[in-house]
């Protein structure tokens, strides 16, 4: 979480940085600030006591701007930061950058032995403005120098004082030519400039200005010139900087005329996933594009027919998509499939070997626990394929092979497009792999293929229920509590339709297999409990009409999400709301078709409470901190 960026050349670099922050407030919008060096002092000459500037703001970046004006305007060379609280409440104190005219530090982690140093610190006669985590750097930093240390050397000297996961940018009025970046566990990244050059959390704020770039290890430290770039690992060895360059697909920002991102991005879904079919599957030659799969990449490590056991590592709404694979990779490949919490699954010791796929799932590719389990598995032993949205993340960089989403960037916090991708290419990987070990006969794989060929085109039809959605969201709008039902595909699809309501509007919402109903859930139910169904024309149609019926008995409300085959017979099921969207025999593709009509009912519902859609309270897009 937070967003950091900075900036050191020959440009104005107020407006730039805070452009570049713009890119990054789905990392956290709790408050931002920014700090420059004050070049009427001349940046060569010996550093006043003014040295560097500093504006902060609590909320979002928007209440920052107008405060811009207060900084040099012909400053160029600075750092900027927007926030997504872990220590201390949302607050002008708490936001970073945090130290004064001489030293100023953001950060983007957790300092987890704060306490101690913060304690130790205060014997030292140091005096705390803010709550965080961050601060005690700057007085590490200070004491480092107060005991004659250069500024590289006290940099160095807080490695061995910190534990946590932090990314630093780090300017001392003592070194006004430069700006320190330190690495260990969160995202960082330098783009390379001509006469300039920048850093951030991610790629994203820097692709306006460079698409050459240094993805920093952990445990490394850079110092950043305007002419270039020197690297050291923790250890004080210098390495040559080896940089990459950049083949981001920038997709639109911009809202298109939509109210929200999160409506663009709903109803951006079938041409998403036309372009995935189109990137995965060879519609012509009725074959997959196994390269782009990830699974000639894999071969090249395991031998596919050998996979003994399948382990899914996620969190949020991307452990849900995972969640899928039970229900898809392990009937299509015969082979045993796990599903796990990477912030449980990172702590644990696993079965793993040689002979184990670990299948980690991630929109962001940068997600600290996600991260953390893939690492984790490597050790073991185990074969890593990530499937991501944001190329060259962390992730995919920590996987033998990657398959990408490539779903263009999602800038809703709430997940849509990246879930329904995510479920697509989970998917086609399992038909890939069955096909790739023997599992699929010709006919069979056709008749999957042509699915997949009509899939957008349901999904633009289901993408077509919004009036109706609207209209329901109407009548339930001001419900405090919610239950989502579903049986085998439909399970996960309820799980993330609750996530979905909560995460926007605010109502307590939980999902549950249809099954688990009678063993708990079912107690909560009255007329005050509405329960969302999720009822296609699959195997559990008739158990799943069951609940339905048990929780109408109970004076429940429901709003039954049903396909069109359920009404051939005329059936309305006694329900208060029926919505009806397109059928298609395959279990897995229904359930991406169930998908949208929850993802507009939690729009609506979360619109029509005025809730901040796009960037609700206390979430941040990106969770780089455990
Ligand atoms: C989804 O709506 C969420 N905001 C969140 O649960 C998200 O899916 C989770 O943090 C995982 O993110 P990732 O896909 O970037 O790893």
């Amino acid at each position: 979480m937070c967003g950091i960026m900075g900036y050191i050349g020959n440009r104005p670099c107020v407006s730039l940085i805070f452009e570049g922050l713009e890119k990054l407030e789905y990392r956290g919008y709790d408050s931002a600030g920014i700090a420059v060096f004050d070049h009427r002092k001349g940046r060569d000459s010996v550093q006043g006591p003014q040295a560097i500037k500093l504006i902060k703001a609590e909320g979002k970046l928007a209440k920052l701007k107008p405060l811009l004006t207060g900084l040099p305007e012909g400053a160029t060379c600075g750092v900027g930061h927007t926030r997504w609280a872990t220590h201390g409440k949302p607050s002008v104190e708490n936001a970073h950058p945090h130290g004064d005219e001489e030293i100023v530090v953001i950060h983007n982690g957790i300092i987890e032995n704060y306490r101690e140093l913060k304690s130790e610190l205060a014997k030292k006669g140091y005096s705390f403005r803010s709550e965080t985590d961050t601060e005690v750097v700057v007085y590490l930093l200070r004491e480092a120098l107060k005991s004659g240390m250069g500024t590289k050397d006290a940099v160095f000297s807080l490695i061995s004082k910190l534990e946590g996961a932090y990314a630093f940018g780090i300017m001392m009025a003592k070194e006004p030519s430069s700006i320190f970046v330190v690495k260990q566990g969160s995202p960082l990244v330098i783009g390379l400039g001509e006469g300039e050059n920048f850093f951030a959390s991610d790629a994203l704020a820097l692709i306006s200005h460079t698409k050459k770039v240094i993805f920093l290890d952990d445990g490394e430290i850079a110092r950043i010139s305007a002419d270039g770039v020197t690297c050291w690992n923790f250890a004080g060895e210098e390495k040559p900087p080896i940089s990459t360059h950049l083949d981001l697909v920038m997709g639109s920002m911009e809202k298109q005329g939509y109210r929200h991102f999160m409506l663009k991005e709903i109803h951006e879904q079938p041409s998403v996933i036309a372009n995935t079919v189109r990137r995965l599957v060879d519609l012509k030659k009725e074959t997959f594009c196994f390269d782009t799969l990830g699974l000639e990449e894999m071969a090249r490590k395991v031998d596919l027919t050998r996979i003994e056991s399948i382990q899914i590592v996620a969190c949020g709404t991307a452990y849900h998509a995972g969640f899928m694979a039970k229900y898809c990779l392990e009937p299509l490949c015969g082979i045993p499939v796990n599903v796990e919490l990477a912030s449980e699954f990172r702590y644990r010791a696993p079965h793993l070997t040689p002979s184990s796929l670990v299948i980690a799932f991630s929109q962001s590719g940068e997600t600290a626990d996600t991260l953390a389990s893939v690492k984790h598995s490597a050790a073991l032993g185990a074969n890593i394929l990530s499937i991501c949205n944001v190329r060259h993340s962390a992730i995919p960089r920590s996987s033998h092979a990657t398959l990408y989403m490539d779903a263009g960037p999602e800038i809703g916090v709430a997940s849509t497009k990246a879930f329904t991708s995510m479920l697509l290419c989970l998917y086609v990987f399992s038909l890939g792999l069955a096909a790739k070990r023997g599992r699929l006969d010709e006919s069979t794989m056709k008749d999957r293929l042509e699915e997949l060929r009509v899939l957008p085109f349901r999904m633009e039809k289901a993408a077509m229920l919004g009036p109706r959605l609207r209209e329901i969201a109407e009548g339930y709008y001001e419900m405090a509590n919610c239950l989502y039902i579903g049986r085998g595909t439909s399970f996960p699809i309820a799980l993330e339709g609750a996530l979905k309501l909560k995460e926007i509007s605010y109502i307590h919402a939980e999902g549950y297999a249809g099954g688990e109903l009678k063993h708990g859930p079912i107690a909560l139910v009255d007329r005050h409990m509405p329960v969302i169904a999720v009822v296609p024309k699959d195997q559990y149609f008739e158990k799943m009409l069951s609940n339905v019926e048990e929780v109408r008995a109970r004076g429940g409300r429901v709003i039954m999400i049903t396909d069109e085959k359920t009404l051939h017979g005329g059936g309305h099921y006694g329900v208060a709301e029926l919505v009806s969207i397109p059928h298609t025999d395959e279990p897995i593709l229904q359930a991406i078709l169930s998908t949208i009509p929850l993802q507009l009912l939690a729009y609506y519902v979360a619109v029509r409470r005025g809730t901040d859609v796009d960037q609700p309270r206390n979430l941040a897009k990106s969770v780089t901190v455990e």
